[in-house]
């Protein structure tokens, strides 16, 4: 129970460093071998399973980067969320102000990784006592989608679907909220691809909606089934604006079809929002 203002701050911006892992970036990080050099991985795959009764692995060796880890530029080993400081700033922002002003709705993330962005909605939420809004987690919780050329030309190339380390199982991201004591029946998961599950979301009204899904399709998805039922004063948030192409243009594409007209704000270099007025 914490009774004053200082120990909610404290819990905050404890919770931010902790959730990010910033508190341990100084000591660098050991990852398993992923990505595109597939002949190395393999190598290593093998050279792995030999040793491993030894108790011992081959690892890749990430040396401490804090300026990365700050603008969210690194995939870490540890934290439960890639999103960085001042993403994670921008979301406190952003909810502080729904709750100030009693924006209307619930809060939902699309494309949750290990889940430590929609952990630090709920914390937001529990220190503030609103028992009343749910905070929804929708993914595969098996990584992205291949790309759908036929319907989606912008998403042709894209390889992040072979990105194994984006695969969190939903157990791993229930496990996760249960770490910070932040499970309950007000988290709700919508398991599966967003094209099936968000256009049959028992969501009625929303008032903060964090895309994280990379790609042109997962975005579009996103902000078609989601934007229409956004709060005026609630916030749209979108991760991947700087970082992936298909993400921007899926964003301008919905807005210049919609008439979309508020003026978008950039959090860092990859992230951006805006404040839904009408
Ligand atoms: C970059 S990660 C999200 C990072 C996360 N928000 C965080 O705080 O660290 C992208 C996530 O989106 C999910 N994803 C992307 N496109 C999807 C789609 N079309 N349907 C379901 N899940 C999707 C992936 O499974 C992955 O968990």
């Amino acid at each position: 129970m914490m009774n004053s203002m200082m120990d909610k701050d404290r819990y905050i911006q404890l919770l931010k460093m902790v959730l990010i892992d910033l508190h341990h970036v100084e000591y660098g990080e050991y990852k398993p071998l992923y990505g595109h050099f597939m002949w190395r991985v393999k190598l290593v795959r093998a050279i792995n399973s030999l040793i491993s009764s030894a108790d011992i692995a081959i690892c890749k060796k990430i040396e401490p980067n804090m300026q990365k880890r700050i603008e969210g530029r690194d995939w870490p080993g540890y934290a439960d969320t890639m999103i960085g400081l001042k993403r994670i700033e921008n979301l406190e922002f952003c909810i502080n102000q729904i709750l100030k002003d009693n924006v209307p709705g619930d809060f939902i993330e699309t494309g949750v990784w290990r889940g430590g962005a929609s952990i630090f909605m709920k914390a937001l939420l529990e220190v503030n006592d609103d028992h009343e809004r749910v905070v929804w987690l929708a993914d595969s919780f098996e990584g992205l989608p291949k790309p759908d050329v036929k319907n989606y030309k912008a998403d042709k190339g894209d390889k992040h679907f072979a990105m194994k380390e984006l695969a969190v199982s939903l157990e791993t991201v229930k496990n996760n909220f249960s770490k910070y004591n932040l499970l309950d029946d007000n988290v709700k998961f919508l398991k599966g691809w967003f094209k099936d599950t968000l256009p049959v979301a028992p969501i009625e009204k929303l008032s903060l909606v964090r895309l994280d899904g990379d790609m042109y399709e997962s975005t579009m998805d996103g902000i078609v089934n989601l934007y229409p039922k956004l709060s005026v004063g609630g916030y749209l948030i979108v991760d991947d604006w700087g970082a992936v192409q298909g993400c921007k243009d899926a964003i301008i594409d919905y807005r210049t079809k919609h008439n979309i007209t508020e003026e978008i704000i950039p959090i860092d270099w990859a992230g951006v929002y805006w404040r839904r007025e009408r």
